[in-house]
């Protein structure tokens, strides 16, 4: 792989793909993919739709099986963990759905009790419900809006609360499956700025999924294009918006 930054490729792996291969009947859409994920780093993928990234994820988060390959988190292979240890491990990693699948019929307060119910063993049985709700809340922005519906909230602030549900597991690797994809382009940036302010303050290590090529541009500390199956083109958005290869070229021209 291609580091320009020496300082991320020092640093620990805490996510990694090996030759992940995925069909459906004779269609092959993930043919030997791999990844690093970095501590503290931004790692953006790109790829046309249907490429196979979101089936990549669910390989990742174990909602889909892979045909081969390994996956490893904080280098641990998933594919030879308990049930009780991969629970352990889910825990510190949060997934940001697309569109942020709130609970419709809960309010904002109860969509972020709801994780933590399901993931207390992470914490001790003490622990300040309220606190961490509000506390996730400050960190969007959102505090006002703990007792409305989701009915009652704009994209953008559904996307913040969505971000604030993921945050409240303290998770140590986020997982954003397009995390602007619908919103307007000012909104679009509140919610990267709000990434990045995630990133610094909790040293979250990323994967964001995306096809805003400005989303790209401004979060990425290195950045996969997804092609053909596998991980065609590794580097920073520089390097690969200045690549020669056409393939990577048709990318940029959107
Ligand atoms: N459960 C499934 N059964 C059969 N085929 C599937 C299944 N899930 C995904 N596919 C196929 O795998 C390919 C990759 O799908 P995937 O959802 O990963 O694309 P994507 O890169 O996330 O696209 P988009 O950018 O539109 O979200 C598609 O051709 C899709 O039809
Ligand atoms: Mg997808």
């Amino acid at each position: 792989m291609n580091y320009n930054n020496t300082n991320i490729a020092n640093t620990k792996v805490v996510l990694e793909i090996k030759d992940l291969h995925k069909s459906f009947g004779d269609k092959h859409v993930l043919n030997g993919f791999n990844m690093l994920l970095h501590q503290g780093e931004n790692l953006v993928i790109m790829g046309k739709s249907g490429s196979g990234k979101s089936v990549m994820i669910k390989c990742l988060v174990g909602l889909m099986e892979a045909d081969s390959g390994t996956i490893s988190v904080m280098q641990n292979d998933i594919t030879k963990l308990n049930q009780e240890a991969l629970d352990i491990l889910r825990a510190d990693i949060g997934f940001l759905f697309q569109g942020s699948a709130l609970y419709d019929s809960m309010t904002v307060r109860e969509n972020l009790e709801f994780p933590l119910r399901r993931h207390i063993k992470k914490f001790n049985k003490t622990v300040d419900t309220e606190k961490l709700v509000i506390e996730a809340l400050e960190n969007v922005g959102l505090v006002s809006a703990i007792n409305l519906m989701p009915d009652e909230l704009s994209g953008g602030m559904k996307r913040r609360v969505a971000l604030a549900r993921t945050l409240i597991l303290q998770p140590k690797i986020i997982l954003y499956d397009e995390p602007t994809s619908g919103l307007d382009p000012i909104t679009a940036k509140e919610i990267i700025i709000l990434m990045q302010e995630v990133q610094k303050k909790y040293n979250t290590s990323s994967l964001i999924i995306t096809h805003d090529v400005d989303c790209a541009r401004v979060i990425s500390d290195r950045m996969i294009l997804l092609i053909d199956g596998i991980d065609y083109a590794v580097g920073t958005f520089k390097e690969l918006s200045t690549s020669q290869d056409p393939k990577v070229k048709a990318f940029f021209k959107q």
